[in-house]
């Protein structure tokens, strides 16, 4: 069963009823102001820190579980009926309605009794403000006489503190009304340099800034006093919970339509600039009143939405495809290179499922998104990559988290996750494949962002191999630390004191026996890489280390991490295999088979091909390929909390979706175009959208989970938008499966297509140039033969023109 429908042409997602099964979701804004907006008008507003500048209130966990947000109320001052047009929060039955996602903006549309109304939200490029773009049409035969009430909840505070510190916030909150514009003042009396404000672009009739005054008590939202009786209280806060809501009277006659902008907005003054007037409790207003004055003006919202799209049509032209698959086409063309922009945006920080007030950015997660967003934005995955690096210690480990404001390691976790120092060596590598931009290597990176200690970026990523070395266990495979890639494998922590949980126990263990065959193979890859980025950096001498290391673990790898028929997956602190024959439960699990393919382990010798059989035969099912077989059925405290959930999820038996492309990849390395897409389609979010009732997450986005086989919910997804998986699939289907992936010296053109497919044509933008391709089938293998602008070319990279040209023809045949 659907909910809606793509608009392919549109890049929308167009939601035809309101009560999808899951809140199905937005993201707006695309550089320091971002919102969540789900199809009813829900979510929550933050400035660059989803916990730190929080504008408006999120809650969790609620009933229903999207509440709050953006709401809008419309009211036949005739009879006092009134509606949401969002359908939330008013919930009544409406005659029409629908909610468009585009890229950066919704238009959430609703009709009743003849009043058709309209939202179009979104963030303008270069602004720290939001837009509600709101229309409203009498499409009665007789006049219509209105009252629009608009309502957002503030909470510019700590949001954490928001949702636990009532003993303070209850008397901290203040505004201000002057010229109908209302501001948010509330931090502003502390510190001096940040506020919100809330304007519109029509003549008030009231307003209320007083949360219980516009609700009235006892009453809740779908019900609000003001709206009710058609009157606002023009209510000034004083601490409680401060609101801004404003009220529009509007008399349409039949067929009139009528356009109201309301903006809210942050503001914060740049960091050198002094405090302006000083120690006044008095917002300084001028600051932001051109801009205010900007956007009450409709031709300049209507320019703003303009360029924010340009903006997606640049970003997105980067790559287009057009394959015999539509969901191939609008997952690589549209959402999933959208989605990679989100994680590049949010990492793992507000979502549905993530509360915004957890986790800063992933050291390993930040690196892995990069594959899926470098070729957008190469600029910012530059900073990023600098920032990443900062937070390296000496040691070549790193803190496992940094907080975006601060851009400081989180020294709650601290690091000790083995496999991390590899992904910035895979990180940086991908970001000099796809630009050329060698310089970074020599840009000098702090360790642990302590000034005085920087040294170029190339010697961070010599540590990350060093710390490797520093950490080999008994077997000569890296020793696991707190974790690898699998958080939930914690070998390491645990403690025989009963009442003590999965929660990590530093130092439980030395730390000294528990090894990991994953970070084996992630090793091998991390060192050819690096051998790669010497090569082509001109640094011969290290070519030569790196690719001997590589061959040392391979070795290792084959002789201490094979079980027979699949690469095992770690040994525990007892010196005991995990993911062998020999366990009664968790015999094979994904990670190491998927990611030792890619690093090139046993493709020679069949030991890969007999890995990803196993993978077949033992771990995938029709909703995609889970992480271990059999479950764990009970807790084992020297695994840890990947023994904590319940059979068939997340770690425990789940198919986690962001190592399925690993898989894929691996699956197009030995030439198995149709196994590689079969996988990809299994957990592709369009072509499970019929199935949407079971897999209930938004079917445009990949979800992070889908339950497994040994879930009673098999096939229901979890965790959408914030997910490693979105730029491991891109990866996957645009690098591997259609084979055009960034190297240094040029574009490889070496699709590994399914049999069926007769071919394909593509347009990428590489370094500035962009290059044609059309491929097309004349045999059923994955033998490419390649004409360059008419010109047959030997191998498969398609080199930069050295004539200047902007653009380049590809042809490839298939053979
Ligand atoms: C989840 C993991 C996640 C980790 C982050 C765990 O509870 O199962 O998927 O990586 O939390 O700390
Ligand atoms: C989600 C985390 O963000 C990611 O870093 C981790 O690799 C996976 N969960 C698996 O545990």
């Amino acid at each position: 069963m659907k909910y809606g429908y793509f608009d392919d042409k549109a890049r929308e997602y167009v939601i035809t009823r309101p009560d999808t099964p899951m809140p199905w979701i937005n993201y707006i804004g695309c550089e320091g102001y971002f919102g969540i907006l789900s199809a009813t008008a829900g979510g929550y507003s933050y400035y660059k820190d989803a916990r730190l500048r929080r504008l408006t209130r999120g809650r969790y966990n609620n009933v229903p579980l999207d509440f709050g947000g953006r709401y809008i109320y419309v009211r036949d001052n005739a009879d006092g009926s009134f509606f949401s047009p969002s359908w939330m929060p008013v919930r009544g039955k409406l005659d029409d309605y629908s909610c468009r996602h585009g890229m950066g903006y919704s238009v959430i549309s609703g009709k009743k009794n003849g009043i058709a109304a309209s939202t179009r939200y979104f963030v303008p490029m270069g602004e720290n403000l939001e837009i509600w773009d709101f229309t409203v049409t009498n499409e009665r035969a007789e006049s219509a006489d209105l009252s629009i009430f608009s309502i957002a909840e503030f909470c510019l505070w700590d949001a954490q503190d928001d949702a636990t510190n009532f003993q303070r916030n209850f008397s901290t909150g203040q505004v201000e009304v002057e010229d109908e514009v209302i501001y948010h003042k509330t931090e502003y009396r502390e510190r001096r340099n940040h506020f919100a404000w809330f304007a519109c672009s029509e003549k008030l009739t009231g307003f209320d800034t007083q949360r219980e005054a516009f609700l009235g008590p006892w009453r809740g939202w779908e019900d609000p006093k003001a709206v009710a009786e058609g009157k606002s209280g023009d209510s000034i806060a004083h601490g409680w919970q401060p609101v801004a809501s404003n009220h529009i009277k509007l008399s349409l006659k039949p067929g009139e339509t009528r356009r109201i902008v309301f903006v809210l907005g942050y503001h914060e003054n740049p960091r050198d600039q002094k405090f302006d007037p000083p120690n006044s409790q008095t917002i300084n207003k001028k600051l932001v009143k051109p801009t205010i004055a900007k956007f009450r003006d409709p031709k300049n919202v209507d320019a703003a939405f303009a360029a924010l799209k340009e903006n997606w049509d640049t970003l997105l032209g980067k790559i287009q495809v057009q394959t015999p698959d539509v969901h191939t086409d609008r997952m690589v063309n549209v959402w999933n290179a959208y989605q990679c922009m989100a994680t590049f945006n949010m990492s793992r920080s507000a979502s549905t499922f993530e509360s915004g007030i957890g986790r800063g950015l992933g050291f390993r997660d930040s690196n892995q998104d990069l594959l899926g967003f470098v070729h957008m934005v190469p600029e910012r995955a530059r900073q990023r990559i600098l920032d990443l690096a900062a937070t390296q210690f000496a040691s070549g480990g790193a803190y496992h988290q940094y907080q975006p404001m601060t851009k400081k390691g989180n020294n709650d976790i601290g690091g000790g996750f083995n496999d991390d120092p590899h992904w910035l060596i895979i990180g940086v590598a991908q970001y000099l494949k796809e630009t050329g931009d060698f310089s970074i290597l020599d840009e000098k990176v702090p360790f642990d962002t302590t000034p005085g200690t920087e040294v170029p970026l190339y010697e961070h990523l010599r540590r990350s191999i060093q710390y490797a070395l520093d950490n080999i266990g008994p077997h000569g495979l890296p020793l696991i630390g707190q974790a690898d890639w699998n958080d939930c494998l914690n070998l390491n922590c645990f403690s025989d004191e009963p009442g003590q949980s999965f929660q990590c126990l530093k130092g439980a263990t030395d730390g000294k026996t528990a090894e990991s065959v994953f970070i084996g193979g992630l090793m091998v890859l991390s060192c050819k890489e690096l051998a790669g980025v010497a090569k082509a950096a001109g640094k011969p001498g290290d070519v030569e280390t790196y690719l001997e290391l590589a061959q040392k673990m391979d070795e290792t790898v084959r002789k201490h991490g094979w079980d027979g028929e699949w690469f095992l997956r770690a040994y525990d602190n007892f010196g005991k295999k995990i993911g062998s024959h020999e366990n009664e439960e968790g015999k094979i699990y994904i990670e190491p088979q998927g990611f030792c393919v890619i690093a090139g382990i046993g493709v020679e010798d069949g030991t890969a091909r007999k890995a990803l059989d196993s993978v077949n035969k033992h771990l995938a099912t029709k909703h995609g390929i889970v992480l271990q077989q059999p479950a764990y059925t009970r807790y084992y405290i020297e695994l840890g909390e990947i023994s904590s959930y319940p059979p068939g999820y997340k770690e425990n038996a789940g198919i986690f979706c962001h190592n399925n492309p690993w898989v894929i990849i691996a699956e197009t390395i030995l030439g198995n175009g149709d196994q590689a897409h079969d996988y990809y389609t299994r957990i592709c979010p369009s072509a499970r959208e019929e199935i949407s009732d079971l897999h209930k997450n938004e079917p445009y986005v990949f979800s992070q989970m889908i339950a497994g086989k040994d879930a009673p919910t098999h096939g229901e997804a979890k965790n959408s938008w914030l997910t490693g998986t979105a730029a491991w699939t891109f990866f996957a289907a645009t690098a591997y499966i259609l084979g055009i992936r960034a190297e240094y010296d040029g574009l490889r053109v070496q699709p590994v297509i399914p049999k069926a497919w007769d071919g394909f044509t593509a347009t990428r933008v590489f370094r500035g140039v962009t290059f044609d391709i059309s491929v097309k089938r004349a045999g059923k293998g994955n033998r490419v033969a390649l004409t360059v602008d008419g010109k047959a070319i030997d191998g498969t990279i398609v080199p930069l023109p050295k004539d200047g040209a902007k653009t380049v023809k590809v042809e490839a045949v298939l053979s």
